[in-house]
């Protein structure tokens, strides 16, 4: 089972994208996240056997139990890779990325306790809307973004939830929900 540990996005924040998702899809060469599909990823853990799936949610809640809901706004659009030739589009977390980035820490301190080995890229809070695996030349980037409303909305973040994401060839992954915690208000 490939997984990873994710926060969803809010309604308005899928609306305002499922609008860039349309206009975006006349460039030819990126590949879209659906819309249903969005969300800010905290972990990704890869391959684990099912039975460790309920540890690990004790292990997450452990982690988590002194975090309260925060806010969060969508940030600046932005791209890994050269700008010209992106491989992902993105848009960044503005308000709300220190709180996010300590839920974001703990989690990562609930996988280690779980057994995942520790993770060695930095973590870096970005919301994919787009990749791009032939690195076709996109100019159309800022432009497109510049009509976007997705930067500035909010939502209150309240959830860490597990998916489990099923890959086959030629498709888009599909993301199912494993099981989904709510940080507490105190
Ligand atoms: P990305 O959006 O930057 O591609 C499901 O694949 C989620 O896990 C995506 O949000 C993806 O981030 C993230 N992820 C992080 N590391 C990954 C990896 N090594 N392989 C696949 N997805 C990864």
């Amino acid at each position: 089972m490939r997984t990873f540990l994710a926060i969803d996005l809010n309604d308005e924040i899928r609306h305002a994208y499922a609008e860039l998702y349309e206009r975006g899809r006349r460039y030819d060469g990126l590949r879209w996240v659906l819309p249903q599909n969005l969300h800010i990823t905290l972990r990704f853990l890869g391959a684990i056997d099912p039975e460790r799936t309920a540890p690990l949610a004790s292990d997450v809640e452990a982690e988590i139990a002194h975090l309260v809901p925060f806010r969060m706004t969508i940030g600046a659009p932005g791209s890994f890779g050269p700008c010209d030739h992106p491989r992902v589009l993105w848009f960044g977390v503005g308000f709300g990325t220190r709180a996010l980035r300590q839920l974001a820490r703990q989690v990562e301190r609930a996988a280690r306790r779980s057994g995942f080995p520790k993770e060695r890229r930095p973590w870096r809070p970005h919301l994919t809307v787009a990749r791009n695996p032939r690195r076709v030349r996109m100019d159309g980037w800022q432009e497109l973004t510049g009509d976007c409303k997705l930067a500035g909305l909010s939502q209150n973040v309240e959830n860490v939830t597990l998916y489990s994401s099923t890959l086959r060839p030629g498709e888009r992954p599909v993301y199912s929900p494993v099981w989904r915690l709510t940080l507490k208000t105190k």
